[in-house]
Formats: structure tokens, sequence, C-alpha cells
């Protein structure tokens, strides 16, 4: 195998075509005029949905690592999460650039309408630090506060995720309309933040361990070697 193809896993390749696919999809649709009447809208959305998933996904690394022992979660965590400043940053030009050509005046005016935008800014400004040092030379040169900045991300995705359900207009009391999916999102995230307390951490850690041992355990017994012998 050549030094190219090894550098490239399953996983990664994974990562990168989904990461891409929503770009693509788009320009597709773009061309095939498959857009609704409201293209601007629907690129806006489509890209601060896709970077919200790519977020999730990205949070979700270090949990499934823990409880499934697969340490190159880890080291794709770093792309999916500048994969996540990419797509939003690409959604906020579109609204700024093509939604509002740059009309500060009024922008600032909707802000003061529609909060949710704030929420948005800020998530975005907040990630900015993270995406210039993912790379490992800041991590070299922050040393212990490079984790401590990057734990922020668990305060950015609230604010995200709450920018996305405020977006939306639908009924959160009686789970209705464009409310279920962002709030789907946030019982995800609820849960993976959880995950992240040190005791449940080591909880789940010590449970895979157990289940582990007991499955090298049951396929060394004497039954399951003859069984094998047989196959
Ligand atoms: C300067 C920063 C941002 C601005 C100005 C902004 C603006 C907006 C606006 C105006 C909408 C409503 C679109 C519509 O329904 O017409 C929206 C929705 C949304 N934004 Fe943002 N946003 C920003 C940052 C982000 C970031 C960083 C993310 C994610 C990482 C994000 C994720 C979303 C999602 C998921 C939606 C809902 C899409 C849907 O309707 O399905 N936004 N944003």
């Amino acid at each position: 195998m050549s030094a190219r193809a090894q550098r490239y896993t399953p996983l990664q390749i994974i990562v990168h075509v989904y990461a891409w696919s929503a770009l693509i999809m788009i320009c597709f649709d773009l061309l095939a005029g498959n857009l609704s009447a409201n293209p601007i809208q629907e690129i806006e959305q489509r890209t601060g949905r896709h970077a919200i998933t790519l977020l999730m996904l990205s949070l979700a690394c270090t949990p499934l690592n823990t409880l499934f022992g697969w340490r190159e979660l880890i080291q794709r965590r770093r792309t999916l999460g500048l994969y996540a400043f990419m797509y939003g940053a690409l959604h906020a030009t579109i609204y700024v650039n093509l939604d509002y050509g740059f009309a500060w005046s009024l922008l600032a005016q909707t802000i003061g309408e529609k909060p949710y935008i704030l929420l948005g800014i800020l998530g975005l400004l907040m990630l900015t630090p993270l995406a210039i040092t993912s790379f490992d030379l800041w991590k070299r040169r922050l040393g212990k506060r490079w984790k401590r900045l990057h734990q922020t991300v668990y305060l950015i995705a609230p604010i995200l995720l709450l920018h996305y359900a405020w977006s939306k207009k639908g009924d959160l009391f009686a789970l209705q309309g464009d409310i279920v999916r962002p709030l789907i999102y946030s019982l995800i995230a609820g849960v993976l933040l959880l995950a992240r307390i040190p005791s449940i951490r080591r909880s789940i850690a010590s449970f895979r361990r157990r289940a582990l041992a007991r499955f090298q355990k049951r396929s060394a017994a004497p039954g399951a070697r003859q069984r094998e012998s047989y196959d």
C-alpha cells in the first residue's frame, strides 16, 4: 500500500465525504434549479443545519471513544470541529452578504427584533479561537490552557442550539412543527455533556473494561474454543 493510501482511514474518508456532501448538494440543487422559491434562505438553513450537525458529531467523539475505546475518533474530532466552523462561517456570510448585502444598519435593526441572531453571532465568535488554535502548534504553545479553552465548546453548543431552536417557528410545548429537530439535538447534546462529567466518564470506561473482559473470558472458554474448531 502506498504511503498516500495509508494516510487515509475509512473513517477519515467518511468524515470528509459527509462534510463536503452538503456543499456539493447545494451546488447541484442550485444548478438544477431544485431550490425553493427563496433559495438564499434555503442555502442559509442548510448550511446552518450542517454546521450544527458537524458540531454535535465532534462533541460525540470523546464519549464514543470512552464507550468503545475507538481512539481514532479523537483524531477526527478536530476535523469535524473545523468543518462545523467552516459551515457556520459560510452560513453567517450568506446571511450578511446575500440576504442583507452588508447593510449594517438594517442588520442591527433585525438583530434587535430577532435576538436569536445575536446568539448565532456569539456562537460563531466563540468558535473562532477554537478553530484557530485547533492545530498541534497551538496545542503545544498553550499547554494546559489549550484544554480549558477548548472546553468552552460545552458552552458554545448550548448557545448555538438555542440559536437553532429560537430561529424556528414551532410550538415547543405542543412539540409541534420545526421545533422537534432542535429539541432532539439538544437532548443528545445534554447526554454528551453528562458523559463528560468525570465520575460518569469513569463509570462508562469501567463498564467497557468489564464488558471486554467478559467477552474475552467467554471466547477463551473451552466450549467456545471447541466450537471454533468445528467451524
Ligand atoms: C454570525 C453568526 C450567525 C448568524 C448571523 C446567523 C443567522 C441565522 C439566521 C438569520 C437564521 C434563520 C434562517 C431562516 O430560517 O431564515 C439562522 C438559523 C440557523 N442557524 Fe444561524 N447564524 C449564525 C451562526 C450560526 C452558527 C455558528 C451555527 C452553527 C454552528 C448556526 C446554526 C443555525 C441553524 C441550525 C439554523 C436553523 C436552520 C433551519 O432553519 O433549519 N448559526 N441563523
